[in-house]
């Protein structure tokens, strides 16, 4: 039987029409208006779309958005000056500092300037820490949209085989963390290969689900699966231009083969993609909401 599409398309839309009412509710009672302020420093084109993306959704929901674009050449002590004032900042809930930053700002040193609680991505050690306690304030996006993406599937998460495809702090290892809590959504036996491990197959074979964010096209492959299984695919790979000049985008799932033997799959685009913008608005309602005692 072919695939299951799981649509994060339709998904974020269901959650925004949620997000939407729960923010004009806000307004409505509190006269409170969450706010977000996105800072992009340089030009690279895929992260002016993301930000791009940010931006129109939080207009869209009601959330007031202020965007920050910093040329390339902004100072480390610049950027961290802007966070400063944007921490204090009575009109703002949540700063979002898109990643990557060019090479001369350290980037550890922009996340942990941050205030943890307008830290809508949920990258600050203390609520990374949060999160490995599971007593999270902030969820990171992708990975939480992965979650909502599963549970709105009805597919079933507790004691499930869970391998994650990659470590990195934006997506595995956060993933990893939120799928093991001992908490509904979650408690599934979870795995977490990387570039070190020795034989991936070895454990995407066995998997019940498999999420994979390797940042590498057909990283996860038809052999490499068994009949039945559920696949998420976070790659955003870009591999050429169509002829109208788009950026032709693929995941890190060799997709056509793989649904054949899946019983549900994300597509690229459409999958976790606009799951990601949704989970960053809702943390952004959550911040206004616990800075107005409210959450
Ligand atoms: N770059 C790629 N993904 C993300 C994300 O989730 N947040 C930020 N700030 N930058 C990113």
């Amino acid at each position: 039987m072919p695939a299951e599409i799981i649509s994060g398309t339709e998904n974020a839309r269901q959650i925004r029409e949620e997000l939407k009412e729960e923010i004009a509710e806000l307004k409505e009672k509190y006269n409170l208006v969450p706010g977000l302020a996105t800072i992009l420093v340089g030009e690279d084109p895929a992260s002016q779309v993301y930000v791009g993306q940010k931006e129109k959704t939080s207009q869209a929901l009601g959330i007031y958005s202020a965007r920050y674009d910093l040329p390339a050449e902004t100072s480390e002590e610049e950027l961290l000056n802007l966070i400063d004032k944007l921490n204090k900042d009575q009109k703002i809930h949540g700063i979002l500092v898109q990643l990557p930053l060019p090479k001369h700002i350290n980037e550890t040193n922009v996340l942990y300037a941050i205030d943890p609680k307008k830290d809508v991505d949920g990258f600050h050690p203390v609520n990374v820490g949060k999160l490995m306690i599971g007593e999270p304030d902030f969820l990171p996006c992708t990975p939480h949209g992965i979650q909502q993406l599963l549970l709105r599937s009805g597919i079933k998460i507790d004691g499930a085989e869970v391998v994650v495809v990659g470590r990195s702090n934006i997506v595995g290892k956060p993933i990893a963390n939120i799928l093991l809590q001992k908490k509904e959504g979650a408690n599934a036996t979870v795995t977490i290969c990387h570039t070190g491990t020795r034989d991936i197959s070895f454990h995407t074979k066995r998997a019940d689900i498999i999420i994979v964010a390797a940042g590498k096209p057909k990283a996860l492959t038809a052999d490499m699966v068994k009949e039945g299984v559920v696949v998420i695919d976070v790659g955003v790979n870009r591999i050429g231009k169509s002829e109208s000049g788009k950026d032709i985008l693929v995941g890190d799932v060799d997709f056509e083969a793989v649904k054949e033997k899946a019983r549900a799959i994300t597509p690229v685009p459409g999958g976790v993609g606009p799951m990601t913008i949704t989970m960053l608005m809702l943390n952004t309602l959550k911040a206004a909401k616990l800075a107005a005692g409210l959450a």
